[in-house]
């Protein structure tokens, strides 16, 4: 069972925290190495002709702030609140990176910035660990110029009567045993299978992003339905 609240908060942490040295390189085998287009993806979603700065929110090691800096020429704030994460992400990043991307540790559901301060927001992968969504959400509108665009790719369940018990039998058996000899750490595993498993259909969610007031709420389903892409802006 997933902790919910201010447990599912420093559960979360801890989980990442544990397992921060071996997060990019599961990523790339569990997901085949897909989840580059989908950070591909995202980036390419993002406004370049309105200019910076991009919040990068639920950043970790900072793929997708990475993938951001290589497509475009935005400045990237990337933020993140477990700390073992993004030191890990920053340690790696050189020349132009360093540059265009500015590490700070915060809190999604609490940000250190002001009122319309970002023309973009990404969040990949990070929503479904936020402990309130609907705050995290708000948060994120709070910080958007008007007009700015916020991106969410997020992982979501295949609909599909033949690759749905597939997948499920690939997230709840193969990919907590694999990952669990990889990282050391299944209980991790088991929460992201979970985490899957119980967040909101894409429908919920954007109905979630327009009830708090983002304008234009669309989503796509990528790879069969296995993660979705939703926009909206303020
Ligand atoms: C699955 S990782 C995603 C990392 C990265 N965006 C990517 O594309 O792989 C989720 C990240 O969300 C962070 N996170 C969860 N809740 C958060 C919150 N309330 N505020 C800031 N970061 C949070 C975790 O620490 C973790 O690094």
């Amino acid at each position: 069972m997933i902790p919910t609240g201010k447990k599912k908060r420093q559960f979360v942490k801890n989980k990442f925290a544990s397992v921060t040295k071996r997060y990019d390189l599961l990523n790339g085998l569990l997901s085949c190495y897909i989840d580059h287009y989908w950070r591909w993806a995202t980036t390419q979603e993002l406004d370049r002709s309105r200019g910076g700065p991009i919040l990068d929110l639920c950043a970790g090691t900072l793929p997708l702030s990475l993938e951001i800096v290589r497509q475009t020429t935005l400045e990237v704030i990337a933020v993140d609140f477990c700390y073992e994460m993004l030191h890990h992400g920053t340690s790696r990043i050189r020349g132009k990176e360093t540059e265009y991307i500015s590490p700070v540790c915060g809190d999604g559901e609490n940000l250190p910035f002001p009122d319309q301060r970002f023309q973009g927001i990404t969040v990949a992968f990070g929503v479904r660990n936020l402990s309130r969504v609907e705050q995290g959400l708000r948060e994120m509108l709070r910080v958007l110029l008007p007009g700015g665009k916020l991106v969410i790719l997020e992982f979501s369940r295949p609909k599909n009567p033949l690759i749905s018990p597939i997948y499920r039998l690939y997230l709840h058996k193969i990919l907590p045993f694999m990952a669990g000899i990889l990282s050391g750490d299944r209980e991790a595993y088991h929460y992201l299978a979970e985490s899957i498993q119980g967040f909101y259909e894409p429908d919920v969610l954007a109905k979630m992003m327009e009830d708090i007031g983002f304008r234009q709420v669309r989503y796509r389903p990528m790879t069969m339905g296995i993660v979705t892409l939703y926009i909206g802006y303020r």
